[in-house]
């Protein structure tokens, strides 16, 4: 049993392998939060809080005459304003009397074995006898709100996943100015925050700052999680490495505009509230209509590294499904960076030979195929295909790509739609614009209302006809602006504050859908590169092109970042030419190949322009690629540098058997007169012995952790290096 009552003294804990949550209900009905960290067992925590008055701070009216404690103090499941709790709440709610707080007393609670559903959301599952839910329901005696909050407990997993119901069971309407997924107290310790923040081809950029009295916030108002920030942050202790000190993750499964705010309270307590952005929100709930907040997944570990994992194993398991979670995936060539719009049947196919021939599986069209669509200022909305470029028709170019024993994949960006186009010239009104005004223009296009049920459905039925008359096995679906003038026709005024969370609630409903009606189709996601590389997009698409800047050098620094929450399985690696299209840099074939092979591999480049030597060696990367796939897809990851070093990043997977490893290595600065890159490794056996191919040795894993390897002197431009380590069968140290 993962989660446990204790009746007498009102506390109820949910264990998991290595982390136990507490919570307690009051005298007074109010679920107080006692405990999140290192596994204490069910014993009951509630010596540690010793409650008091604070001046200015008040008292419920049942304390008011022994005057504590104060509601300021007290750890909340799920905080409210406007009644004595003065910190970040997690709910704002306006009733018709004008108030806008609630004060939540338990009802009841549930335990049910599984997992538990949300309505139109995409949440984490159960593969079988994994998960158990708690469920508490509290009410606010006010308004007539009922708040159910879910706890599915992933035991074995060490994750535990957290979710809001609110409804309205008043006779009257009550309107949701803020409904966060989480609140999390954390009364004692000293905390820093690590968030991910970016831009545009410099995506999830780790940032560790001790945490300052006030609030902090980071979040998106863009309608997509975004480049800027990432819905994942870490609480993490103030002395906290990558191998030891109490790490706390929280991640929302939410794709849309989102925000975090963690609060350095004045008694240094520290409350984190995850969930959907508040600006321009407001959601009424008719008598009876419930809103679902996202989910977020907690998690709680020794060391960045262990939390880490525990995330990568849970993403790949839990949150992506269908038939290529966990599957290998093809090795792809991309037109994109090999042509851009420049496209025709006969260099399409010439690169097709060329993808063949090196021993890629998949040929993935880019964007450029549709009708109308000679650069990017026209076509978006047309998902036809386009006689001008492809005179003989998409089908004769799909039979003859899958002819070469191929299988292809096409590019589409249902979201959006451009002026100059048909759809947008029979459905201006299905274009998020404020009548009156002119919208903002990005990438000289507009964004489609997905909040309409008329919109996706078109979007559903041409789609799906594109993948019913065409033998299509991947889908590459991009979102290439933030959202503006968020302003729905099929609205009333009173309603427009819904229409950011419903435009993230259509396009689930979409994928749903089609992922639904196409199982065999591999979905990558994309968003100019990585704008929306989360939780939510990753329920219906195992993989997310990493970004749109595809220097490897770069991405040194983007892979190193997402890892921290996200496994490389989920993330789209292409290697591109050189130099390369975003930075002009050079760097050599080899660490190109290095640094794609960390992810969900492939080529985006002009083969028909390279040497035969260079080919041999693609040739000879994807068999590479191919026998190491398994380790580095599903084995566990290790940061083997961080970004005090300049000199070079290494990083480290071992299967989960321990019984192979690989090193990758790339040097970023020569340094000339320094010796050797040193690495300590991580993760293997100290008993058994470990052959190192590359140098034609045997070394002690203990040998290789606490006293380290010395790879061979690296000089040139940004060279790279791996290493493969197998553990010797039947040799103990
Ligand atoms: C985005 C993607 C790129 C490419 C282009 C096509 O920028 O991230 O990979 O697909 O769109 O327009």
């Amino acid at each position: 049993m993962s989660i446990h009552f204790d009746a007498s003294a009102r506390v109820l804990t949910l264990r998991t392998a290595s982390s136990s949550y507490q919570m307690q209900i009051d005298e007074l009905g109010f679920l107080r939060h006692l405990y999140y960290g290192r596994d204490t067992g069910t014993a009951d925590l509630r010596h540690l809080h010793r409650f008091y008055d604070l001046g200015f701070s008040g008292n419920h009216y049942e304390h008011r005459l022994e005057r504590a404690p104060s509601p300021d103090t007290i750890p909340q499941e799920y905080a409210s304003s406007g009644a004595g709790d003065y910190r970040v709440p997690a709910v704002v709610a306006l009733t018709p009397s004008g108030h806008r707080g609630t004060d939540w007393r338990y009802v009841s609670h549930e335990i049910t074995a599984g997992k538990y559903a949300l309505a139109g959301l995409p949440s984490a599952y159960d593969n079988g006898g994994e998960c158990e839910t708690l469920t508490v329901t509290l009410r606010d005696a006010a308004s007539g709100l009922t708040l159910r909050l879910h706890y599915g407990v992933f035991e074995a997993l060490d994750i535990i996943t957290r979710a809001a119901e609110l409804q309205n069971d008043a006779s009257v309407p009550v309107t949701l100015e803020k409904a966060a997924s989480v609140c999390l107290d954390l009364p004692f310790g000293s905390w820093d925050l690590m968030h991910f923040h970016g831009r545009h081809c410099l995506e999830r950029q780790p940032e560790r700052l001790k945490l300052p009295h006030g609030v902090v916030s980071v979040g998106s108002e863009r309608g997509m999680s975004s480049h800027q920030h990432n819905p994942f942050v870490i609480l993490c202790d103030h002395a906290a490495t990558e191998d030891a000190g109490d790490c706390i993750g929280l991640m929302l499964v939410y794709s849309g505009s989102f925000r975090c705010e963690i609060e350095r309270s004045q008694t240094d307590s520290v409350r984190a509230v995850l969930g959907v952005s508040p600006l321009d929100f407001s959601w009424t709930l008719q008598p009876g209509e419930t809103f679902t907040a996202p989910e977020v997944l907690l998690s709680c570990a020794e060391g960045l590294t262990r939390l880490s994992q525990q995330y990568h194993r849970f993403l790949r398991r839990n949150i992506c499904r269908g038939r290529h979670h966990l599957a290998r995936r093809p090795v792809l060539v991309n037109s994109w960076e090999a042509a851009y719009f420049d496209i025709s049947a006969d260099r399409l196919l010439a690169l097709a030979r060329e993808a063949k021939d090196v021993g890629a599986e998949l040929f993935v069209l880019d964007d450029g195929w549709f009708r109308g669509r000679k650069d990017d200022n026209a076509g978006l909305g047309d998902w036809f295909e386009n006689k001008e470029k492809l005179p003989h028709g998409l089908g004769d170019l799909v039979s003859r790509i899958t002819a070469l024993g191929l299988q292809f994949g096409i590019w589409i960006e249902p979201e959006m739609v451009n002026e100059n186009s048909d759809l947008y010239r029979a459905h201006p009104d299905w274009a998020l614009t404020v009548p009156g005004r002119t919208p903002i223009m990005a990438r000289n296009q507009l964004v489609l209302d997905m909040s309409r049920a008329d919109v996706r459905d078109y979007l559903f039925d041409t789609l799906s006809a594109l993948l019913r008359e065409h033998d299509i096995s991947y889908v590459k679906w991009d979102m290439n602006r933030s959202l503006s003038d968020v302003f729905s026709k099929a609205l009333p005024a009173a309603r427009q504050g819904e229409v950011l969370h419903r435009y993230v609630l259509g396009v689930y409903d979409l994928l749903e859908r089609l992922t639904s009606a196409f199982p065999d189709v591999l979905f990558e996601g994309c968003a100019g590169g990585g704008g929306r590389f989360d939780a939510g997009m990753l329920c219906y698409v195992p993989q997310i092109w990493l970004s749109d800047d595809t220097d490897p050098i770069e991405r040194l620094k983007i892979q190193r970042g997402t890892s921290f929450g996200y496994p490389m399985s989920a993330m789209g690696a292409h290697v591109s030419a050189s130099p390369n299209h975003q930075t002009g840099r050079t760097t050599p074939m080899e660490t190109r190949a290095v640094v794609a092979m960390a992810g969900a591999f492939g080529y985006e480049l002009d083969l028909t322009k390279l040497s035969p030597e260079e080919k041999d060696a693609i040739r000879a990367q994807i068999r590479r690629f191919r026998a190491d796939e398994d380790v580095v897809q599903n084995g566990l990851y290790y940061r083997l540098t961080d970004e005090t070093n300049t000199w070079f990043t290494a990083w480290q997977t071992v299967s989960e058997d321990q019984s192979r490893s690989i090193v990758s290595l790339v040097v970023q600065n020569v340094e000339p007169y320094k010796s050797a890159p040193h690495l300590r490794l991580k993760g293997l056996d100290p008993d058994a012995v470990y052959e190192i191919e590359e140098d034609n040795i045997a070394v002690s894993g203990a040998a290789l952790m606490y006293a380290g390897y010395t790879m061979a002197r690296m000089l040139g431009d940004y060279p790279a290096a791996q290493l493969h380590l197998k553990k010797k069968e039947g040799e103990s140290q």
